[in-house]
C-alpha cells in the first residue's frame, strides 16, 4: 500500500448519513481524523457510535456520503482496518484457543491455498504479549475472563498490522485493573504509530484518556480536544436529562 507522505488524514468522512429502515441513524457528519491519534467516540446509547464504527470499516453503505482511508475508498480499503466488536456481538462459547483467535487478526494476509506462516504465528505471539495474554495462548477463549477476552481480541486487531483500529467500547464491563491495562496498550498502539478510535461511554475518563472527542448523536455535535467538547451546554443538549451526572464530572474536573 502507498499512502501518500503528505496526506496526514487517516479517516476523512464526508456528509455521511445511514439509515436502517429509513431512519437515520446518522445524519450529515462530516469529520477528518488525523494519523497517530487516540480519538474517543462518546453519545449516549443509540446515538449512532457503532453505526459511525461500521460505516468507517466500510461494513454498511451509507445512504449519502463518502469515507476515506488513507486516501482511498473505504469500501476499496477494507482490509485497511482492524476492528474490536462491541462485546454483545461475540460468540464466546465458540471452541478456538486464544492463540487461535489471534491468528485469526492474519487470515486476511494468509491467500486460502496455504497454511499460516512462522511470521504470522510470531505477529500473532507479539501481538498477545502486547496486550500481556501470550502466556494463555493455549487456553479455550471461553475459559478467559470477560476482561481477558477484551484483550484477546485486540491482539487479534493488532496482530493484522494495521495502522488504523476501531474499537467499540472496549472497556465495557472490565474492572479498574483490566480498563488500566488495556488503556496501557492503546497508547502503546499509538506510540508505535496507530491511529485509533475508540467508542466510550464514560464521559468521567474520556478527557484523561483520548487526545480528541467526537461527540454524536445522529449529527456530529462536536470534534476536538476534550477540554473543547465536554463544554455543558453541548453535553446538556446531547444527554439531556441524564446532565446532572456530568455536571458533577465537569465540577471535579475543573476543581
Ligand atoms: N442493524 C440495525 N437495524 C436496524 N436499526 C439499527 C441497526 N443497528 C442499529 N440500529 C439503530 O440505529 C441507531 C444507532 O444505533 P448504534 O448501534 O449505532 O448506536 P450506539 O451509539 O452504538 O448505541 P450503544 O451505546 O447502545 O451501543 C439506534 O436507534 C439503533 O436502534
Ligand atoms: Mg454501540
Amino acid at each position: 500500500m502507498t499512502i501518500n507522505s503528505s496526506n496526514r488524514n487517516a479517516i476523512e468522512v464526508e456528509h455521511l448519513t445511514v439509515s436502517y429502515h429509513s431512519r437515520p441513524a446518522l445524519l450529515d457528519v462530516s469529520i477528518t481524523i488525523e494519523r497517530d491519534q487516540l480519538v474517543g467516540v462518546i453519545g449516549p446509547n443509540g446515538a449512532g457510535k457503532s453505526t459511525f464504527i461500521k460505516a468507517i470499516l466500510g461494513f454498511i453503505h451509507p445512504d449519502i456520503g463518502t469515507v476515506r482511508i488513507n486516501g482511498q475508498d473505504a469500501q476499496k480499503a477494507k482490509g485497511q482496518v482492524a476492528y474490536v466488536p462491541q462485546r454483545g456481538a461475540v460468540d464466546w462459547d465458540f471452541p478456538i484457543t486464544v492463540e487461535e483467535v489471534a491468528l485469526m487478526g492474519r487470515y486476511q494476509k494468509i491467500p486460502w491455498y496455504r497454511n499460516p506462516r512462522k511470521a504470522d504465528r510470531e505477529a500473532a505471539r507479539e501481538a498477545l504479549e502486547m496486550v500481556r495474554m501470550a502466556d494463555y495462548a493455549d487456553r479455550q477463549i471461553g475459559q478467559l475472563s470477560g476482561g481477558q477476552q477484551q484483550r484477546v481480541f485486540m491482539a487479534r486487531a493488532l496482530a493484522q498490522g494495521n495502522d488504523i483500529l476501531l474499537l467499540d467500547e472496549p472497556f465495557a464491563g472490565v474492572d479498574a485493573a483490566t480498563e488500566r491495562a488495556i488503556l496501557e496498550v492503546l497508547e502503546r498502539a499509538k506510540a508505535a504509530g496507530k491511529t485509533l478510535v475508540v467508542v466510550h461511554h464514560d464521559l468521567a475518563t474520556a478527557a484523561e484518556y483520548f487526545d480528541k472527542l467526537i461527540l454524536i448523536k445522529q449529527r456530529l455535535f462536536a470534534y476536538g480536544p476534550p477540554s473543547a467538547v465536554l463544554q455543558e451546554d453541548l453535553l446538556s443538549e446531547v444527554y439531556e436529562g441524564r446532565l446532572r451526572v456530568f455536571t458533577d464530572v465537569l465540577k471535579k474536573e475543573s476543581a
